[in-house]
């Protein structure tokens, strides 16, 4: 598999409902000391995304605005504007300085009930907004035991890929979360992960055609630390992690950014 230039590694934290504005401010506070060494190097830096809660999202960009860090949002709604009562359009996630958006994430999909029609709407309208849109996808349990990992992964894929140009998918960041590994401090097996994703890429060719997915960047997510990211981010089909809870932690999210950065030398954002 070749690689791109547009494959830059990914670092990307899902805060989930967590930390208030006050943490939030904290956090940042924290967290730029520990990688300031790298920010004052000439050294590569991945890129690094946080997506805190809406409420969060002005404090946090103006904490981090002279910093190469990108802010992004864990939902987005797919009208533009109107009666959408407690919606967010991806206007004013643009208008807040966000530069990616979660999509489809298995908690949205599996608590809140968001169905892959649904998730390939905002897929498209973040796109149409200047969003780039992380499209999660990933097997239960249930599915996984069933010996249909791939095929669910697939289908999820195809469906949120559905609405997006050929053109348009290097703008589409894809990250594979296992429901089962979510949350649980069960991560997946790094081959597990990369057959996966593996075949996530294949899916991609097979929409568009030709090597459409060489351009398009698959992160893994579940249960990521900064213990067992190295073992993902060695597998040359895996471009970064989605985290949730260890991206909480400043001290342990510039580890995290720090191991990504080591892990793939060969690939800069800068
Ligand atoms: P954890 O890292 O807490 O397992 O959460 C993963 C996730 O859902 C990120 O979107």
């Amino acid at each position: 598999m070749g690689e791109s230039q547009l494959r830059v590694p990914l670092l990307a934290a899902n805060w989930k409902m967590n930390k208030t504005v006050g943490e939030t401010l904290s956090f940042a506070g924290a967290f730029i000391p520990e990688v300031q060494s790298l920010l004052d190097s000439q050294d590569p830096w991945p890129e690094i995304l946080i997506c805190p809660p809406f409420t969060s999202i002005p404090a946090l960009s103006s904490a981090l605005a002279s910093y190469p860090v990108a802010i992004g949002a864990q939902d987005v709604y797919w009208q533009e504007k109107g009666a959408f009562t407690g919606e967010i359009s991806p206007l004013m996630l643009k208008d807040l300085g966000c530069r990616y958006v979660i999509v489809g994430h298995s908690e949205r999909r599996h608590v809140i009930g968001e169905t892959g029609e649904l998730v390939a709407k905002k897929v498209r309208a973040a796109l149409d907004a200047g969003l780039k849109p992380v499209l999660c996808v990933g097997e239960t349990l249930v599915q996984r035991e069933q010996g249909d990992a791939l095929k669910v992964n697939a289908d999820m894929t195809r469906e949120g890929l559905s609405l997006v140009k050929r053109e348009e998918s290097s703008h589409v960041v894809i990250a594979y979360e296992p429901v089962w590994a979510i949350g649980t401090g069960k991560e997946a097996r790094p081959d597990d992960a990369a057959e996966v994703i593996s075949h996530i890429r294949e899916t991609v060719d097979s929409v568009y055609g030709g090597n459409a997915s060489e351009d398009v960047r698959v992160l893994y997510g579940g249960s990521v630390k900064s213990g067992n990211i190295r073992s993902f981010m060695t597998r040359e089909e895996i471009d970064g992690a989605l985290v949730g809870g260890a991206s909480l932690d400043p001290v342990e999210f510039a580890r995290l950014a720090l191991t990504v950065l080591r892990a793939r030398p060969d690939r800069r954002a800068r």
